[in-house]
Parts: C-alpha cells; structure tokens; sequence
C-alpha cells in the first residue's frame, strides 16, 4: 500500500525540505519506491533533486489546475526516487483555489489517486497554513513534522494540530500524526535539550527516536542538486536519514500488521 505523508509545520526554515528529499532518498535506498511532490511556490526540493524549473513538460501546480497528468509531470530523479517538481505558479494558486470549505481541498487527492506503484509519497508542504497545504492534509494518511529545536519550536504547533484535527473532522478521518522530528539538533546546546525534553513530554511515542543533528553536509547538497547520501554518503546527516528511514519502514509494517479501524484506515 502506498503511505502518503504530508511533512508540514507552517515555521519556516525548520527543516521540511530538508527532511522530504533525504528521508525520500534514504527510503529509495533501501529499495522502497518513492515519489516527492513539492508542493512550494519555492520549489526548493525542485531544485534541491537538481531539476531544472524551466523546462518541465508538467509540475505540481498544472496537476492542481488539472493541466497535466501526474505521469506528464513526474521526473526520475535516481533509481526509485521520483518528483514531481514546482513551478513558481503555484505562489497564484492560492487565488485560484478557493476557500477552505470548497472541492478544492480535494484536488492533490484526487491527482494522487493514481499515483501507482509507489511506497512512499511525500509532500513538501509550504511554510503556511494554505490552501496547499489543506490539499496535502486532506490527501495524506500522516502528517511529518519537522521541529527545530529552539525557544518559539513548540508555538506554531498548537495551530498546526488544531489545522490537522479539523482536516480529520471534515475531510480525512483517517489523518493521523506520523510523528515529530527533532531537526538541526545540537545536543551540546542546553535550550536545545530543554526543548527537546519539552517535546518528549508533550508527545511521547509521536516524537522519531532519531534525531537529525545540525551537519552543515546537509546544507549544501542542495547546491549540488543531491540528496546528502550523494553527496557524502558517510556524514552524520546522511547516517541520521538513513536511521530515521529505518524507523519510519519500522512503523510502517507495524501498521500494516494493524487492523484498519486501530489506524483510522485510509482516506
Ligand atoms: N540538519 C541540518 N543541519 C544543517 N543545516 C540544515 C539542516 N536542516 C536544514 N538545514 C538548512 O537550513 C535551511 C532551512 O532548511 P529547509 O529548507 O529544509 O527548511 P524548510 O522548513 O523547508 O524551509 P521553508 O519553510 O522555507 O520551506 C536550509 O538552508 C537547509 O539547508
Ligand atoms: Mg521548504
């Protein structure tokens, strides 16, 4: 069964991008088949994977406006990793796609209802509470959230799980938290243990076991067009993806192995 999994927190600068195309790598590098959709007017995961921006034959936004079909737009990226790419469009979708209350909402899950063939689908979401971000909500199964460890880290979160409880309530009861990730982790940083600890708290076994620690590999893979295990296969941020994929491939086979109705099933 294909897992569609919105990584999303409205913050800015937390680390979504960053966590779609190296979790997504990771998991193509154990064999898992995975599709990223960027799903920002920034297009950073775009052009993070080394895609050109100008010359697609399709992208997000057109899939949005029903102007393309997935398999139009879909570009291979490396073996088992596929994206389909943003275009800066998608900054008017906003305007386009009407309110909260309209069919609009349902656009993304309906275009990614004949995603085939897939393990893993990963939706980078914009750093904002949107209408594309709704679209990925009502279209996924999980929600990822990046966390940075620092003081304002657990403000935003309210509004995000009450944006995810409505999401459940009207349009994907079966929404549920896939779990928090601890992003450019400092452990010799004393506010970044509290937080962390804070976070434990609050949400227990939601929050990943791993931890991506501040590795400055990961910043600059992108200005190579590369998930950081192409980059430097052996560096810690590299090492932590490839860990937290372990744990994510962990809990997918043990929902599998659980009857829909303790799941929530799917949307
Ligand atoms: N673990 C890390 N170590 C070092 N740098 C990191 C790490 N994670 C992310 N970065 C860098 O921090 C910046 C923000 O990360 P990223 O773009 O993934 O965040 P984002 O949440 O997607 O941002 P936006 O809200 O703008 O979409 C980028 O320059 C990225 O390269
Ligand atoms: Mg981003």
């Amino acid at each position: 069964m294909t897992r569609i999994i919105a990584v999303t927190n409205q913050k800015g600068g937390v680390g979504k991008t960053t966590t779609t195309i190296n979790l997504g790598a990771s998991l193509a590098r154990m064999h898992r088949r995975v599709l990223l959709v960027d799903l920002d007017p920034q297009a950073n995961a775009t052009v993070g994977c080394g895609v050109d921006r100008v010359n697609l034959s399709g992208s997000s936004y057109q899939l949005l406006l029903d102007a393309c079909t997935l398999g139009e737009a879909v570009v291979v990226v490396r073996e088992g990793l596929d994206l389909l790419p943003a275009e800066s469009g998608l900054a008017g979708a906003q305007a386009e796609l009407g309110g909260e209350e309209g069919n609009d909402n349902y656009r993304l899950r309906s275009a990614l209802g004949g995603a085939t063939g897939y393990d893993y689908i990963f939706i980078d979401c914009p750093p904002a509470l949107n209408v594309l971000t709704i679209n990925a909500l009502v279209a996924a199964h999980s929600v990822l959230i990046p966390v940075q460890c620092e003081y304002y880290a657990l403000e935003g979160l309210t509004g995000l799980l009450e944006t995810v409880a409505r999401v459940r309530q009207s349009a994907n009861p079966g929404l549920v938290i896939e779990g928090l990730l601890r992003t450019m982790y400092d452990g010799r940083n004393s506010l970044t243990r509290e937080v962390s600890e804070q976070l434990s708290q609050h949400f227990g076994d939601k929050l990943f076991r791993t931890v991506i620690p501040r590795n400055v590999r990961l910043a600059e893979a992108p200005s190579y067009g590369k998930p950081v295990i192409d980059y430097d296969e052996k560096c810690l941020g590299s090492l932590a993806h490839l860990a937290l994929a372990g744990e994510m491939m962990d809990a997918t086979s043990a929902q599998d192995n659980t009857p829909a109705e303790q799941t929530g099933g799917a949307p």
